[in-house]
């Protein structure tokens, strides 16, 4: 299967579309010409969800939940702002993943005897069992490194910034006056051979040996602190999973032997062309 132009993926960047082998063909897709927003899919959800709690809180019933079904409940956060929230949760959960699981697949197929290690690490946790689990995903170390390695090449979020408002820092050498912005480049950090050995290298079993300890704030893909993302774990969950399926059903090679792409910036990092792959069956 080869990745081209024709095909829409809602809000993915087309750069990202590609045509998905059978097993993944599941996945939805608006149909053709259709204005698709994340708020509206955003909205759709809440809408329903909203007509579902009501509708048991009428009834006397107690609802208990996370997240958007806890706030409507208790009915602490006006519509406008749980429309608001949802959209942002899917407007920072699409593109980080499809880019995560893109770059992964790109690196593996072109790293072969990192796939077929991984390939094996898979078989041998599942045990003929077709459907990883989050349980699983503790047996496999190779698959965590490849996410970290993935993310260390290409953090979707490839820089960061803070503002201290009230007060003066001192940061090593460096007087910080208050509300100064102080823009961070974690990629240039994660690719700096200070840092990593061959650097510009995938090799995801830098992240298995202690002994190759590097700075632990050298690749920080999801931030650092108070503000960094909330959605990591399911991140890291849902690239975990989809990769370990993909790979149970599919060995994946690049569609043309010495084709490679470079990242580049649009706000997120993103390939600069197209990621073009085979999926050939196991
Ligand atoms: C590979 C996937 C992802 C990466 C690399 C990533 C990376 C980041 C980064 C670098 C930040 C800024 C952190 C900081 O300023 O310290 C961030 C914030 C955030 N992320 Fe993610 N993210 C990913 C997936 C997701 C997903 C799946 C969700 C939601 C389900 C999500 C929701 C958010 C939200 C809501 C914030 C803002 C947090 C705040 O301002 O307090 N992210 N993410």
């Amino acid at each position: 299967m080869f990745c081209h132009d024709s095909a829409h993926y809602g809000d993915m960047p087309k750069i990202l579309h590609c045509d998905l082998p059978p097993a993944l063909a599941e996945i939805p897709k608006p149909s053709p010409g259709t204005k698709h927003s994340l708020h509206l899919v955003a909205k759709g959800h809440i809408d329903k969800r909203m007509a579902e709690v009501s509708e048991r809180i009428s009834r006397g019933e107690k609802v208990e939940g996370k997240y958007l079904t806890y706030y409507l409940a208790q009915e602490k956060l006006s519509i406008k702002s749980i429309y608001g929230n949802v959209t942002e949760l899917l407007l920072a959960g699409v593109d980080t993943i499809s880019s995560t699981l893109s770059w992964s697949l790109y690196e593996l197929s072109r790293h072969p005897e990192v796939q077929a290690d991984l390939y094996k690490e898979i078989m041998a946790t599942m045990k003929g069992n077709p459907i990883p689990a989050a349980a699983d995903v503790a047996k496999m170390p190779l698959l965590k490194a490849v996410m970290k390695e993935t993310l260390r090449m290409y953090p979707v979020i490839p820089g960061n910034a803070r503002v201290i408002s009230d007060r003066d820092i001192q940061v090593g050498d460096y007087l910080i006056p208050k509300k100064t912005l102080i823009s961070l480049c974690q990629y240039a950090t994660s690719r700096d051979e200070k840092y990593f050995s061959n650097p510009n290298t995938f090799q995801p079993e830098r992240w298995l040996h202690k002994e190759d300890s590097h700075h632990p704030y050298a690749s920080i893909p999801f931030g650092f602190g108070k503000r960094s993302c909330v959605g990591r774990r399911i991140a890291e969950l849902e690239v975990y999973l989809a990769l370990a399926r993909i790979l149970m059903r599919f060995e994946v090679k690049p569609a043309q032997e010495g084709h490679t792409v470079k990242p580049m910036t649009r706000t997120l990092l993103v390939p600069e062309k197209e990621i073009s792959l085979q999926f050939l069956s196991r």
